[in-house]
């Protein structure tokens, strides 16, 4: 900041705190969003650190921008004090007048700085989410178009080896025989179906996407509506034993809500098979997800229960654009699933419509497994180095627990939120007069960090 000269005229004073190079472009950056010191300094590029750090110092002391601490993270971030936002409309005038009457050279043009000006003003939650998370890595493209070249040359587009090779790549990961559908929800029906809902109560968490208590409803069954915790999103133990005291149900669904596993799998599982009801899980977030305990081995989602259905829906972590994946450790599920996504065909015995997956899809469904690994690192990679310092206030997962990280959730509201998983319990959108406080508390509080998988650059 430059010593005073003397003047005692509001301009001279506001020139010597404003008219300095960089000072007005410090303040544009806070204005359009940079908070952080690195943010700010993407936004001037060629400022020296120390610099940006003696500006910032200045700004701060004349009472036009203030310091708040960073969460868990490291350094600080800056905000315009009232004082500076009232600045922002002289930098704005500043800008027009400039745009008005001067005349800017080739060399002045800076793509980086449009670039980021760019980045700067989308707003991420305002993207539709379908285009920008397929995680889907272009190195694997040769790989896809071989397997594709495969199918062509079988001439046998449906049922075929891709679908047994998806099925064997999932199955492998999983550590359970895999069955193919055309989507979650033909899974979870089969599942539905088998465990003979129809009549009967199924307990579902309120906390789901509607797929959830559809799927019973489609199969015939009645919805009972169960708390969540608020530690994990996912159905809780507590509330489950009250609901299967009251319902008696023939069967129950637990949702693995966010990319990791629900804390009280276990509990739910034990009591479950001690009262006889048949347990689904609902394995739509969860790809990636492990639980290893005691230096034990690696349980995935799908495990507890007595089938595990799977998306492969465009938004998901692993997508084949559409999929589904109903495992099981029981035989006869697996061979009555098969019959199911095809009219119950060979015999008819049992119920079934179209749910098979064509051959094209199952392929592109073998080669997201093959990379699934390397997504899933990737993902938690960023969040351990780069998001977990700056959200204190972040879901935590227990020892030995690995999410997939479908979601990033934080209990605080954050600036460029995805949005929420979700925003309206299932229970108030069919109107059930349920008290599920855990599930409201869930549903306002908690929000999403973005996170998507960005894969390495192809080289030539
Ligand atoms: C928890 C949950 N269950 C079920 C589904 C339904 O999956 P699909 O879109 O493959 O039918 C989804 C999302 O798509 C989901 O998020």
């Amino acid at each position: 900041m430059q010593k005073g000269y003397g003047q005692y005229c509001p301009i001279a004073k506001w020139a010597e705190i404003f008219a300095e190079r960089w000072t007005p472009l410090i303040i544009r950056n806070l204005h359009v969003g940079a908070h952080t010191f690195g943010e700010i300094a993407a936004g001037c590029p060629r400022i020296s650190t120390t610099l940006l750090v003696q500006r910032l110092q200045g700004l701060e002391r004349a009472g036009v921008i203030e310091r708040r601490p960073n969460g868990g993270g490291r350094g600080s971030l800056y905000y315009l004090t009232p004082a500076g936002q009232e600045l922002v409309d002289v930098a704005l005038q500043l800008g027009n007048w400039g745009a008005r009457w001067l005349e800017l050279a080739p060399e002045d043009y800076d793509p980086f700085v449009v670039l980021w000006a760019w980045k700067m003003h989308v707003s991420l939650e305002r993207l539709p989410q379908a285009r920008i998370v397929i995680g889907f890595d272009l190195r694997d493209r040769p790989r896809l178009h071989e397997l594709w070249d495969e199918v062509i040359a079988s001439q046998q587009w449906s049922e075929g080896n891709m679908t047994r090779r998806f099925e064997a790549a999932w199955s492998a990961w999983n550590g359970l025989g895999a069955v193919v559908f055309s989507g979650w929800a033909g899974a979870a029906l089969a599942a539905l179906e088998f465990a003979g809902v129809s009549g009967e109560t199924v307990l579902v968490p309120s906390n789901t996407f509607m797929a959830t208590p559809l799927a019973v409803l489609h199969a015939g069954g009645r919805v009972a509506f169960v708390d969540c915790n608020r530690e994990d999103l996912c159905m809780s133990f507590a509330d489950f034993e009250r609901a299967v005291h009251e319902h008696r149900p023939r069967a129950a669904m637990l949702v693995h809500i966010g990319g990791h596993i629900a804390f009280d799998s276990d509990r739910i599982a034990e009591l479950c098979r001690a009262e006889g009801i048949f347990l689904i899980e609902d394995c739509a977030h969860a790809h990636g997800a492990g639980w290893a305990r005691d230096g034990g081995a690696t349980r995935r989602p799908g495990t507890w229960g007595d089938a595990g259905v799977w998306s492969f829906y465009a938004t998901k972590t692993i997508s084949a654009g559409e999929g589904g994946m109903l495992v099981s450790r029981h035989d006869d599920l697996l061979e009555f699933a098969r019959a199911f996504r095809n009219y119950g065909k060979p015999d008819y015995v049992q119920t079934g419509l179209n749910f098979r997956l064509s051959e094209f899809t199952a392929a592109l469904g073998l080669v997201q497994v093959e990379r699934m690994e390397e997504i899933v690192a990737w993902k938690n990679a960023v969040a351990r180095e780069r998001l977990d310092p700056r959200y204190d206030a972040r879901l935590r997962l227990p020892d030995g627990m690995v999410s997939g990280l479908y979601k990033y959730i934080v209990f605080e509201p954050v600036e460029r939120s995805t949005g929420k998983v979700y925003d309206q319990p299932c229970h108030r959108i069919l109107g059930h007069p349920d008290h599920l406080p855990n599930t409201d508390w869930v549903a306002s509080g908690h929000w999403c960090v973005p996170l998507y998988y960005r894969p390495a650059p192809v080289t030539p």
